[in-house]
């Protein structure tokens, strides 16, 4: 055989070059530290934040401080397993997340493993984790409803498709609730929704997804899960997800809704993890930039203009107070950047009240424009109605004789708390929600005793649907005019006729 010199020297040269590339110095980082899921790694000078890093075992890192001469690293995976001097690679992306269709109807991780037994997720798309938020021009004002399906929420602090609306109380008080009822409201809506748990206990998570599998909600739902027994970073990256994945829903033109419970969770997480890398502690002991980190994640939550698509994507974060101090430091910040608060109460919710909603300082900045016209002219008696209502039932307390018309509103407010309560996992159409209200603030309730306030309605909405006219032509016109407003005068009227005050006996009796 003949040796060829310049064919030797080519492939030579050729391996030389391959080599040269994947031995790039600035690519390639040692670690010098580990413990606590944190590594500080020492020669990624081209490192950027935010960037994926491939470690040893499958284990992923992201770059969060960038050192003059090191670079701080959390890790996800088994980084048990990682030592001093391993070799860490950069990617040269920044992290991302698996997006798409096919997340629909899973139980996932923030970085998109199926944690439902089911098949891995095999999406194309991804999206960044950070990802800028549409400037001004790029919006258009919220004015499409998103029915929660709950009386209380529709009728007064109405939300609206591209809203930020806080969800604030103390521990099971029915934040929770609120949410799950609220996704299974969206069947038939177009809406796909997100349920992002943050810091929950795993048996939790698996409740709500059974839940709602058994209202067939799972079927345009996506749960992001990173429980409580999961490290820090994993439940930092959880926001992040639910947001990037609803974010393709919202820039292909379509609505989700995505609930983060609880950002309380997410910035101890945040907390933690910058404790860990040494950034400086604030106020509580969180870093300063935790009031940056909930509004740049709750910005990119919008109603896009219709240049861009129409899409809308709404938040509904979480946050868990203790003993109802909403002047801590998170449920400040989390108030001042949201368009609005439903506040829980406890108080509340063991009077009997539920959902337990503090209707008196709970808001919706957005306000009529995400009620359909109807609400519209049903709601506005109702909430000067509680108001004075609440008042008064302070006040009553005190006093030993009250004239008859105090406790004409006394009995009237009765009432209309009771209109309002409504139990777990049976949202109303809206339609149906625009009738009992006119009953309760048009006086049809006032001779009914309390308890039996939610047998009226029960009776009344059924005879609704077998009258027929009067739902449908809210559902279709939206409004209440005043042909509309007759034929339901004349439906309640022939109704309360027919409704059959029950004997009361014992306990309840005294009670009303
Ligand atoms: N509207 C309601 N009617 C009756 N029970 C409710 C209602 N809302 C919530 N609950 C109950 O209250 C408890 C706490 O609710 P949850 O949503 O888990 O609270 P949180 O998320 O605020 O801790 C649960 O057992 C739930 O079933
Ligand atoms: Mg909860």
């Amino acid at each position: 055989m003949k040796l060829r010199p310049d064919e030797i020297a080519n492939i030579l040269k050729a391996e030389i070059e391959k080599y040269d590339a994947q031995a790039d110095v600035e690519e390639v980082g040692t670690i010098i530290q580990i413990g606590d899921g944190i590594a500080r790694i020492y020669g990624l000078d081209r490192c950027v934040a935010l960037e994926k890093l491939e470690l040893d075992h499958g284990v992923t890192g992201l770059a969060l401080n960038l050192e003059e001469d090191n670079v701080a690293a959390v890790l996800f995976g088994e980084w048990a397993k990682i030592k001093e001097g391993d070799t860490v690679r950069r990617t040269g992306e920044v992290m991302a997340i698996p997006v798409g269709d096919d997340l629909v109807g899973r139980v996932v991780d923030p970085l998109g493993n199926a944690l439902d037994g089911g098949r891995a997720i095999e999406s194309e798309e991804t999206r960044p984790m950070e990802f800028k938020a549409p400037g001004v021009v790029d919006r258009q004002p919220v004015k499409e409803p998103l029915q929660t399906g709950i009386k209380a929420i529709d009728s007064m602090i109405p939300i609206g498709r591209g809203q930020r609306e806080l969800i604030i109380g103390d521990r099971t008080t029915g934040k929770t609730a609120l949410c799950i009822d609220t996704i299974i409201n969206q069947k038939g809506q177009d809406v796909i929704c997100i349920y992002v748990a943050i810091g929950q206990k795993a048996s939790n998570v698996r409740a709500v997804e059974a839940i709602l599998r058994q209202h067939g909600a799972m079927d345009y739902t996506i749960i992001v899960s990173a429980a409580a027994t999961e490290a820090a970073p994993i439940k930092y990256m959880a926001p992040y997800a639910g947001c990037a994945m609803g974010e393709h829903f919202l820039y292909n033109g379509r609505h989700a809704l995505v609930m983060y419970d609880d950002l309380s969770k997410h910035a101890d997480a945040y907390r933690q993890m910058s404790l860990l890398v040494r950034r400086p502690p604030g106020r509580e002991a969180y870093p300063g930039d935790v009031f940056y980190l909930h509004s740049r994640l709750l910005e990119r939550s919008v109603k896009l203009s219709e240049e861009l698509g129409g899409g809308s994507l709404t938040a509904l974060p979480v946050i868990e107070t203790q003993a109802d101090d909403v002047s801590a430091y998170i449920p400040t910040n989390v108030i001042s950047i949201t368009d609005g608060q439903i506040f829980l109460k406890s108080d509340l919710f063991y009077s009997g009240v539920r959902p337990a909603i503090d209707t008196g300082i709970s808001v919706s900045r957005v306000g009529g424009n995400a009620r359909i016209r109807a609400m519209n002219k049903v709601a506005g008696r109702l909430r000067l109605d509680l108001a004075a209502f609440r008042e008064l039932e302070a006040f009553s307390q005190f006093a030993s004789e009250l004239d008859a018309a105090t406790q004409r509103q006394l009995a009237r407010g009765q009432r209309l708390v009771a209109t309002l309560n409504q139990p777990q996992y049976a949202p109303w159409p809206v339609e149906e929600q625009v009738t009992a209200i006119w009953a309760a603030v048009n006086g049809y309730l006032d001779d009914i005793p309390v308890a039996q306030v939610p047998r009226f309605h029960e009776e009344l909405r059924e005879s609704l649907h077998a009258e027929g006219t009067v739902l449908k032509a809210i559902t279709e016109t939206k409004d209440l005019s005043d042909e509309t407003v007759e034929a339901l005068k004349k439906a309640v009227d022939g109704f309360k006729d027919s409704f059959h005050v029950e004997e009361e006996r014992g306990l309840a009796a005294a009670a009303s």
